[in-house]
């Protein structure tokens, strides 16, 4: 394995990753990039090439480039080796023939594979006659990977059992469940199943869709697997693996509520389109999609159920940093039909005729509120809490200016509204670890210049030679303090010297003159003590401490004026 990871290192430059992710700027020896991992306008996050290593300024995150695609893409480690070394053009060979050794993990996703396959070849003319007739290409079906299952007790779980898999793995695969008889069931019968992925593109868990005559009427026209280990809805974005480039690209992502929307979107186009299956739209994927891009348009039925839940959506995205529009589509209408009914085209207008969602909120409430007062109340009740979510302070006052105009107050009395809204939304993500300030003194600046030389595979200086200058500069115990500050603070403190000295060819140079002015410093804080002790033997009539004391008073003045 961990031959793997270098020879991944080896052929992936962190730069080359990074850039997949956010925009690069160089900066001297290092590039800079604002932070994917925290909303800033001035970037912080910086990237040394030379040393394979990230880190942020702002939030304190850093790390190789295995830490920054698990961060970036929510993936563990096994699922970031699995995309570096897609990328690398490195083979994973996980030992074939030894399953003991793969974790129960790797054994679900082995297993949510099968059953993937599994389903794909039940897809029967009936089932696939189905999806044609919703409008779905063969293309789509087959690159989404749908599949069917009909009306047997435990087909999946017997083909599971002969594949050699375990009760215990179909369970916590949430593929199977136990009947009452002590026995075990499939979970999903008589369904079309949509396989859903995880960023990797791994299959975790799945949705079914009621299908066929022997279908139960009661039972829900959807039924999605349960939480698992590896499928986590609040995390999970349907579509997101397929999409996550596009988004990118386009610097927006589209929302939508079902599995035949994201897959009509798709193929109509719209290759940046992610939907919630079964959950509400949460923080956790409002991070997922703003590690990708700035805007989300969320389209939803403009009935009042779609405006509540898209009310909900938007707050979770607006409080983590997304701008946020609307796309609006006739009532009893979800994107899925639109598309179907009336084309590509209808769908590419409401997106694109898409409302910034106070905007959206306002013009809703105005409509159905012509008196000015009642509009006034929605308004501070309305539209308001969303205003208290926007993130950056600038569209926060754009917006404040907005409503002001339209309810015909003054921006001041909006404002003072806005203070008594509470803050309701919570990121997910556990607040970024407070910056550490690091202090910029002289002595800090020098040591950080020697640990960084000592990172690097070609130092530009003799960095044995400047350890001892620098420790003689320092004194012993002062060196030995820093030496034994934690790696979360020597690491920013290369990136620091890193930036500062990076681009000057002449770090030898400036270097020289470092070590005197700290010589210096410390020489004088002697020459300063030893004086004062010299007062006191005067004036106890010490006689032999003056002498010493003096002396060495001498050899300070000169040694300082030496340098
Ligand atoms: P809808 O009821 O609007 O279904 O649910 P739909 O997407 O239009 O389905 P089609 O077009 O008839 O096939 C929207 C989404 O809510 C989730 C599903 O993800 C669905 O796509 N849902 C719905 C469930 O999880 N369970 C249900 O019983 C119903
Ligand atoms: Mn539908």
């Amino acid at each position: 394995m961990s031959d793997t990871v270098q020879q991944i290192k080896d052929r992936l430059s962190i730069s080359d990753v990074v850039s997949g992710y956010v925009k690069l700027e160089r900066a001297g020896s290092t590039w800079r990039a604002r932070c994917p991992f925290h909303a800033e306008k001035t970037p912080s996050f910086f990237v040394s090439p030379e040393r394979g290593t990230y880190h942020c300024f702002g939030c304190g995150v850093g790390g190789d480039i295995f830490s920054f695609v698990q961060a970036v893409e929510g993936l563990d480690f096994k699922g970031a080796l699995k995309l570096l070394a897609e990328k690398a053009g490195v083979p994973l060979d996980y030992a074939r023939g030894k399953k003991t050794d793969t974790d129960h993990r790797d054994r679900l996703f082995e297993l949510l594979e099968a059953a993937t396959i599994f389903f794909q070849n039940k897809l029967d003319d009936v089932a696939e006659k189905y999806l044609k007739e919703r409008g779905l290409e063969k293309k789509t079906i087959k690159e989404f990977r749908l599949g069917y299952v009909g009306d047997e007790w435990s087909e999946l779980s017997d083909f599971l059992k002969s594949k050699k898999f375990t009760e215990r793995d179909m369970l916590d695969a949430g593929v199977s469940k136990k009947n009452e008889r002590g026995g075990i069931t499939d979970k999903f019968r008589n369904r079309i199943m949509f396989p859903i992925s995880d960023s990797a593109g791994r299959v975790i868990g799945f949705s079914g869709r009621i299908f066929g005559e022997k279908a139960s009427p009661d039972a829900p026209k959807y039924l999605n697997s349960p939480e698992t280990p590896l499928f986590q809805k609040s995390r999970i974005l349907y579509g997101f693996d397929k999409a996550k480039q596009s988004i990118r690209k386009h610097n927006f992502a589209v929302l939508v509520e079902g599995q035949m929307d994201l897959l009509m979107s798709h193929q109509a186009g719209w290759g940046n389109t992610v939907a919630v299956s079964g959950t509400a739209f949460t923080a956790g994927h409002a991070d997922l999609v703003k590690r990708m891009a700035e805007n989300l348009v969320i389209a939803l039925d403009a009935d009042e159920a779609g405006i509540k839940a898209a009310g909900r959506a938007a707050r979770a995205a607006l409080t983590a940093g997304l701008n946020v529009k609307v796309a609006a589509l006739p009532s009893e209408t979800d994107p899925a039909d639109l598309i179907q009914k009336e084309g590509p085209d209808a769908w590419k207008k409401a997106i694109r005729e898409a409302k910034d969602i106070i905007t959206f909120l306002l013009d809703v409430l105005e409509e159905r509120s012509p008196q000015r007062d009642k509009f006034r109340r929605l308004v501070e009740a309305a539209v308001l809490p969303f205003l208290s979510d926007v993130q950056s302070p600038i569209a926060r006052e754009q917006y404040q200016r907005e409503i002001a105009e339209r309810l015909g107050v003054s921006e001041r009395a909006v404002a003072e509204a806005l203070k008594k809204i509470p803050t309701v939304y919570q990121s997910a993500t556990p607040p970024t670890q407070e910056i550490k300030k690091m202090k910029s003194d002289r002595a800090r600046q020098a040591f950080s210049i020697l640990i960084w030389q000592e990172s690097l595979e070609k130092p530009h200086l003799d960095v044995k030679e400047f350890e001892k200058h620098l420790k003689h500069a320092l004194g012993e115990k002062a060196f030995r303090e820093l030496r034994e500050l934690p790696e979360s603070e020597q690491e920013p403190m290369r990136f620091l010297a890193e930036r500062q000295h990076g681009k000057s060819a002449g770090l030898k140079r400036e270097v020289g003159p470092l070590l005197r002015v700290l010589q210096k410093e410390r020489l004088s804080a002697e020459l300063q003590e030893t004086s004062q002790e010299l007062q006191k033997a005067e004036r106890e009539g010490d006689e032999a401490s003056e002498k010493r004391l003096m002396e060495r008073c001498r050899v300070l003045t000169a040694e300082i004026a030496k340098l």
